[in-house]
């Protein structure tokens, strides 16, 4: 495997997440004018329906300068018995430099260990999200300066949650405290469970997910009555700190997890989280290729 690929955040120790972090931000000002090499081709491989992530990765490619494939899987020799494995050996062959993977399969990785080149995890089913942890990271190291002692509450859906897996990995890597809450049957480490309204009061950050029906939650209750069980509610918002900030890695269902009111209140940093995904997407990017910073027109590709 190629040694800048990004798969987990185990991948990285505090350093590499700074190094992103910082190059993320810096492409907010900086380095907004900074181009990969000419002709650089990246393949976004989404075996997975996404919004945010596949075309935040587009927009983080083009402004780059990047050439893009957006491959589908059903209009592809998937559809034939292709095996992941020869995919993305099929797409290193025909001449990409990169690729971003979205898969439903955990650690849907492993078989591409002898692809050389990087490989970006886009989410493999309810394993990791790396560059939406990263992008979490960034919106609260915005808002706190720091990501050290904070206290951060996920709420919902835990057990399916590639992101607040990969969150807690980060979090508590970088010295601040997770704890973990909603229906009890989707919290399978219930060290770190804590009730939801114990919870609202003592968190900097109250992160919310969605219910993942796709990959086989269930619950018996209707919309209204999950929002005022385990969602975050008008009156529990009142209960926030004050400089408390709501997260979501979105897509949301308003009314479910979240009072439709709350989704753009001024807590709420959903829509900023997007916004960051594509600076942390090109960091990302720019880590794949090993390139330094460097103002202005592009390198030529060897
Ligand atoms: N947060 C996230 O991964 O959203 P998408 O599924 O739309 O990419």
């Amino acid at each position: 495997m190629n040694p800048n690929s990004l798969l987990s955040m185990r991948d990285l120790n505090t350093e590499d997440i700074y190094r992103i972090l910082d190059d993320a931000q810096a492409f907010s000002f900086a380095y907004q004018d900074w181009q990969l090499p000419q002709r650089t081709l990246i393949a976004n491989l989404f075996f997975e329906n996404s919004t945010r992530t596949h075309h935040s990765f587009v927009s983080a490619e083009l402004q780059l300068g990047a050439l893009i494939s957006d491959f589908s899987a059903e209009a592809s020799s998937v559809k034939k018995g292709e095996s992941l494995y020869d995919t993305v050996r099929t797409f290193e062959s025909i001449g990409y430099h990169a690729v971003v993977i979205r898969h439903p399969q955990d650690a849907y990785f492993k078989e591409l260990e002898n692809i050389k080149i990087p490989v970006l995890n886009a989410g493999d089913g309810c394993g990791n999200h790396p560059t939406q942890c990263l992008l979490d990271l960034l919106t609260m190291r915005q808002e706190f300066q720091c990501l050290e002692n904070l206290r951060v509450l996920i709420v919902g859906d835990i057990d399916h949650s590639r992101v607040a897996h990969s969150n807690r990995e980060a979090l508590e890597m970088l010295g601040s405290t997770v704890r973990y809450s909603g229906p009890k049957q989707w919290v399978s480490d219930q060290k770190i469970y804590m009730d939801l309204d114990e919870g609202i009061q003592w968190a900097d950050v109250v992160m919310l997910l969605r219910i993942q029906r796709e990959r086989g939650a269930s619950i018996q209750m209707d919309a209204g009555r999950y929002l005022q069980t385990y969602g975050l509610t008008k009156e529990r918002y009142a209960r926030m700190k004050e400089h408390a900030i709501i997260m979501h890695p979105a897509p949301v269902n308003r009314g479910v997890e979240i009072d439709d009111a709350l989704v753009e209140c001024e807590k709420s940093r959903i829509f900023k989280q997007m916004e960051n995904g594509v600076l942390v997407r090109k960091a990302v990017i720019k880590r794949a290729f090993a390139l330094p910073f460097m103002k202005g027109a592009s390198n030529e590709r060897a």
